[in-house]
């Protein structure tokens, strides 16, 4: 596998590739990247990820300098699951100047995730476009467990006509059920043993609503919401949208899916569940 650090040289080792399979990510790479990785084989013969802690997509108090940063180890697993080129580039490599100009996403970066996280989407589209522009991939996969920025990807993609096919991979979960995630480090033990419960939780409500319909819905949150309140989470939000838009249940026979954001501790948790 090569790697590089800098966008001159990244581009020239890829110069006369004519289908490129990329997997952006932060790093602290876990088997629900890796399994990015191998699903990116299929669609092309070559597989470019990225590893890049993305400072525009943090906000203020949150876990940019904390976040987990282990280039060996993640250049290790990568070569190892066959892909092809890794570009990890500095900080300085990537932004050599204050980075001015901004993909701002519609108002659609400001529910659920975004409430919470003001900033965050626009930071990610931003980050998004431009690794785009230097790998110029045919293909791009994300997670599921994102649920809300594969969304503004596939949108920004369509919107923008970008030549890229987004393909969205189902989330990868531990034995118990929790949504590998690189915050999971985080988690101290007791907490590690509670954080299951989200998953349970969402599944929980899923047959709740089959069970008693969707004009029970702002209850069967509630429920659901009290749920974890009452095992020491701090529930940003849990609610039952469409998955066509993430906006609340309005039209009959609208797919729905769930998606929540809660706290246990100091380490904040997203997960979703379609239905
Ligand atoms: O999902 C992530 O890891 C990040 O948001 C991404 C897409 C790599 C952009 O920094």
């Amino acid at each position: 596998m090569q790697t590089h650090h800098q966008i001159p040289a990244l581009r020239q080792s890829l110069q006369g590739k004519t289908r490129i399979a990329f997997v952006p990510t932060m790093g602290n790479l876990h088997e629900g990247h890796l399994t990015l990785m191998r699903a990116a084989r299929k669609y092309a013969e070559t597989v470019v990820a990225s590893i890049f802690v993305n400072r525009l997509q943090f906000g203020v108090g949150e876990d940019f300098e904390q976040y987990p940063r282990t280039l060996r180890t993640d250049s290790e697993k990568l070569a190892a699951t066959g892909v092809d080129a890794l570009f990890a580039p500095s900080e300085n490599d990537f932004y050599p100047e204050p980075q001015g100009y901004f993909v701002e996403p519609p108002d659609f970066q400001h529910l659920l995730e975004g409430e919470f996280r003001p900033g965050h989407f626009r930071g990610v589209a931003t980050v998004v476009l431009k690794l785009f522009n230097c790998v110029q991939p045919q293909v791009a996969l994300f997670g599921k467990k994102d649920y809300q920025q594969l969304m503004l990807i596939r949108a920004m993609t369509r919107q923008l006509a970008l030549p890229i096919e987004i393909v969205g991979v189902d989330t990868v979960r531990a034995p118990d059920g929790l949504a590998l995630s690189s915050r999971n480090n985080y988690l101290a033990p007791a907490e590690r043993a509670e954080a299951p419960r989200l998953y349970q939780t969402l599944n929980e409500l899923k047959a709740d609503l089959l069970r008693e319909g969707l004009d029970k819905r702002e209850i069967l949150e509630q429920k659901a919401r009290k749920n974890l309140d009452k095992h020491g989470w701090k529930t940003d939000y849990l609610a039952v949208r469409q998955q066509s838009d993430l906006q609340l249940p309005s039209l009959a026979g609208q797919k729905l899916v769930i998606v929540a954001a809660a706290r246990l501790g100091q380490t904040r948790l997203i997960d979703n569940l379609e239905i």
